[in-house]
């Protein structure tokens, strides 16, 4: 029946449907992204009458009565406490990353705990064979001996397996290999993870089993071409670090059964992930802050304040355009600061090369880390170290003044339980904290007090 299906082309960025080919998707601009796909033909239905009915009648929502969801605990805590409290049975997850961030491994040692609690559980591995994941298996401290792996990529039989198999959970490494039959098209085109994805979710949702689908990430931060199965899903969890770290976020973007926002922090060790229960002092571990060009802020992940130590060095530059580099920080939120402290506090940064690093890998996304990088940036330039048992919270305006941030209780909180004697907080506001707080009105009042 070749000739009732027609071809369309989507885009591997963005999922836009186009009828032709074309250089450059119209829908989002990218170029050469085009690629296509055989639609099957949609089912023919006749003209709706008005006596047909469906027979499913409407429901009354004080009169449904939802049982609260039994959750399957992982015992890996900072993933049970991610998902909001353990795997949702017959749920669809996403889990998204970069390649080689550490997917497969929290994965099997979710396999792997699963397993021995007696949820039997599913491996399906597309990316790897079964030598390839064994050998991971003997890395990680979980004993991974009873979890079943399946070295298959056509969905169906996926299915079809998990089914016989009777597994309460299924574990997909990658959605991007995954295929069907019915779509043509390579495996990690958008049609086909589209199309996968969705009928896995109806195979969790008939079978209530959970599934965990593992995506990769495109340098651009988009799970890989199928943006668009963020919305099939029910929850989306990313699992960022950087490379040069040991240290991995698990991060909850999007949460049908719990609150997004929350992260959960994880080590690489050299016997799988290991959660780190105490983030700030990880962090911080290894601060020396009798050394100048080093500050400490709290940031919020999620409903956590989580310390981290941000280190600045300005040096005077050779001939040419002085450099600026900002590893785990936005390179044009430090020009920016670096031009509120060259026209309000008069500071010459313009001979000197800046860098500015954030400790851990974390990336400062918050403006409330903004009084901490000036404080490691005055700190620097007058080569006299910050208070040492100081924190930093505050947003920097264009004028040079300080802004209060939120949750400011809840982070001095957290810096008192590591030891933090003050914190330098904005002029404005109210704070009540039993820690010593030092009012700052505008960046000219820190460099004094760093400066002297
Ligand atoms: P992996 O889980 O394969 O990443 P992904 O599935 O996201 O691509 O993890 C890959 C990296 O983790 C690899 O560089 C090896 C490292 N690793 C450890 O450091 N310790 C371990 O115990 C394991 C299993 C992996
Ligand atoms: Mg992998």
């Amino acid at each position: 029946m070749a000739s009732k299906r027609r071809s369309v082309y989507r885009c591997n960025e963005c999922g836009a449907e186009s009828p032709k080919w074309a250089g450059r998707c119209e829908s989002c601009g990218a170029w050469n992204t085009l690629v296509e796909e055989v639609a099957a033909p949609a089912p023919r239905r006749r003209g709706i009458r008005p006596d047909a009915g469906s027979g499913i009648e409407p429901v009354r929502l004080g009169a449904i009565s939802t049982p609260p969801i039994a959750r399957l605990h992982t015992a890996i805590d900072e993933l049970d406490f991610v998902l909001g409290g353990g795997i949702v049975p017959g749920s669809l997850t996403l889990i998204g990353g970069e390649p080689g961030i550490g997917k497969s491994t929290l994965l099997l040692q979710c396999a792997a705990q699963l397993q021995a609690a007696g949820v039997t559980t599913l491996y399906s591995s597309g990316e790897e064979s079964v030598d390839q994941v064994r050998l991971r298996a003997e890395r990680i401290r979980e004993d991974a001996s009873n979890v079943a792996v399946l070295p298959e990529v056509r969905v169906e039989a996926v299915i079809e397996r998990a089914a016989r198999y009777g597994a309460h959970v299924l574990i997909i490494d990658s959605i991007q290999t995954m295929y069907t039959d019915e779509l043509e098209g390579a495996p990690g085109n958008v049609g086909q993870v589209r199309e996968c994805a969705a009928r896995l979710m109806r195979f969790a949702k008939e079978r209530s089993i959970a599934v965990l689908l593992v995506g990769h990430v495109t340098r651009g931060g988009g799970i890989a071409g199928p943006k668009t199965l963020e919305h099939v899903v029910d929850t989306v969890l990313y699992f960022e670090g950087d490379g040069g770290h040991s240290f991995r976020i698990l991060r909850a973007v999007k949460n049908r059964f719990g609150s997004v926002d929350e992260v959960g922090v994880f080590e690489m060790t050299g016997t799988g992930l290991q959660g780190v229960a105490n983030p700030s002092a990880a962090f911080l571990s290894g601060r020396d802050g009798s050394i100048a060009g080093s500050s400490v802020t709290a940031l919020l992940e999620g409903t956590r304040p989580v310390l981290v130590e941000i280190q600045a060095l300005a040096a005077k530059s050779g001939y040419g355009t002085p450099q600026r580099v900002a590893t785990g920080m936005d390179q044009r939120r430090l020009a920016v600061l670096l031009a509120v402290l060259e026209r309000r506090a008069r500071l010459p940064f313009h001979g000197l090369d800046v860098f500015v690093n954030v400790t851990g890998g974390v990336r400062l996304v918050e403006p409330a880390s903004d009084l901490a990088v000036v404080a490691a940036l005055v700190s620097s330039v007058h080569d006299r170290a910050a208070p040492d048992a100081a924190v930093f919270l505050g947003e920097v305006g264009l004028g040079g003044e300080v802004r209060p941030v939120p949750a400011t209780e809840r982070r001095l909180a957290e810096a008192e339980r590591l030891g933090f004697t003050s914190a330098f907080v904005s002029g404005r506001g109210r704070v009540s904290s039993s820690i010593a707080t030092i009012r700052i009105q505008h960046v000219t009042d820190l460099v004094e007090r760093i400066g002297g």
